[in-house]
């Protein structure tokens, strides 16, 4: 294919080079005349391992070439890649300036053509960006209807500079955000040579894979720093500690665990959190992040009680009081801690956990109920089609398997709010249904 890349710093220069490595026709834009020069020399404006001899042969071989003027790329080619920066403001908000400014150029070259032209967007932007924002632009500079006169798509960049290349040849996955399916099997005609996964979907979610993807790396470079910090206090190697912990694949380096839900409790993550987090007072470590975590569950927490008082109704019915589906522990069980702060409110509440009950009649927890909290025992029943009836607001506590059915047994003026996702097709119930982050 014909291809315009916009910005060759190192994402630019990396996608320009390993385009024309693939075989596409490449012509790299910058408005930097010193890069665009020494492209045009076959020298590569980023050290980066492999560029150099991909960008040269690919010069030599008339695939790649640079120019200042996007008029020109645009007019030989059937897509732009805008690979520009978009770097923090002082008040650490994005700053798409650079971003707008190249997306107008390549408007501007679009104005007065019939001829199809996809831009795609590889630079990082916040979800909506190119919708609100750079969509606009293009329509007003080019005269054009997105998804009509030109297409449009995000295909964000995943690349870690030093391992660019193989990230580039070899990426998890290829994703773009399409705005409509033709401008998304064009970007797609770019990977056919990456035989990596090719994701298509809404731009919005690819926007927002970008800053899930790096905001998760950010927070596993920290949570390693820390605990280093931790367990050399406590005078263990973290070494050979994070090395067995890599080895569990189930948990610990998984998708476990990576479901938006509600926050977590039981007998064991909260208790040994707070452990970790004395001994590390005792010994004077400054471990912001590790200490975070417990408020953030609060506040988690906290928002679930929230969405409930705002709903303004007082019959209340708590479907699952354990802290997960399938047991019935109730130690810092979040969903306790949610009942005793809607009961001391006055909310009228009617619980329901099978498990539970079961409990409280033989089980283990026969004792922590009676003691602990004997006030809210007695607000549970062992009949969920009562609990149901009695609800004006329904809360899903926890995942367990017959509260997907729910939807059938509600009635149409029963609001839901559905702390776990406990189906995908959250649609089948209806308009009086919250989810607490979807
Ligand atoms: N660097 C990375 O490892 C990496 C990885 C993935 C994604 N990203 C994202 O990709 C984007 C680009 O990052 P980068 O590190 O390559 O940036 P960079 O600063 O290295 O390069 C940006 C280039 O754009 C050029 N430019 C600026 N305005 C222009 C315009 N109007 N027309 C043409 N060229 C213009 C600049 O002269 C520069 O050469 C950013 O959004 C970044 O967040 C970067």
């Amino acid at each position: 294919m014909r291809v315009a890349v916009i910005g060759l710093g190192y994402v630019g220069t990396t996608t320009a080079a390993c385009l024309a490595a693939d075989g596409h026709e490449v012509v790299g834009v910058d408005v930097n005349p010193l890069k665009v020069a020494m492209i045009g020399r076959g020298e590569s404006p980023i050290v980066e391992d492999g560029i150099a001899e991909r960008l040269s042969g690919a010069v030599d071989g008339g695939r790649l070439r640079a120019t200042g003027s996007a008029a020109d790329a645009v007019a030989g080619t059937e897509i732009s890649l805008i690979c520009v920066g978009t770097p923090s403001r002082a008040d650490g908000s994005l700053d798409l300036e650079h971003l707008l400014a190249a997306t107008e150029t390549v408007g501007k070259a679009l104005a007065g053509s019939d001829r199809y032209h996809v831009v795609a967007v590889r630079s990082t932007m916040l979800p909506g960006s190119l919708v609100e924002q750079v969509i606009p632009v293009l329509e007003r500079s080019s005269g054009r209807r997105a998804g009509a006169g030109f297409g449009v798509a995000v295909n964000p960049e995943f690349l870690r500079e030093g391992d660019a290349v193989e990230d580039f040849t070899n990426p998890p996955f290829t994703l773009i955000g399409q705005y409509d399916e033709r401008s998304g099997a064009t970007v797609a005609g770019l990977y056919g040579r990456i035989e990596s996964p090719l994701v298509r979907t809404e731009v919005k979610v690819a926007e927002a894979v970008k800053y899930a993807s790096n905001i998760f790396h950010a927070l596993k470079i920290s949570f390693a720093n820390e605990m280093g910090v931790l367990l050399q206090s406590l005078g263990v190697d973290p070494f050979p500690v994070l090395d067995i912990f890599k080895m569990d694949t189930s948990l610990n380096i998984s998708p476990a665990y990576l479901r938006p839900g509600f926050a977590f409790g039981g007998s064991c993550l909260p208790k040994d959190l707070r452990a970790a987090l004395h001994a590390a007072e005792l010994n004077d470590l400054d471990l912001p992040v590790l200490g975070a975590i417990l408020p953030g569950n609060e506040a988690h927490l906290a928002r679930g009680v929230e969405m409930i008082v705002a709903a303004g109704r007082k019959k209340v019915g708590i479907l699952g009081f354990s802290f997960k589906a399938g047991t019935d522990d109730l130690r810092e069980s979040p969903l306790v801690a949610l009942v005793e702060t809607l009961a001391e409110q006055g909310f009228d509440l009617r619980i329901y956990d099978k498990d539970v009950s079961l409990a409280r009649l033989v089980g283990a927890n026969k004792e922590y109920i009676e003691t602990a909290i004997p006030n809210i025992a007695s607000l549970l029943s062992d009949d969920l089609g009562q609990v149901v009836d009695h609800a004006e607001v329904l809360v899903i506590g926890n995942a367990t398997p017959e509260f997907a059915a729910i939807a059938d047994r509600a009635g149409p003026d029963t609001m839901v709010i559905d702390l776990v996702r406990i189906r995908d097709d959250v649609e089948g119930f209806g308009p009086g249904y919250r989810g607490i982050s979807w």
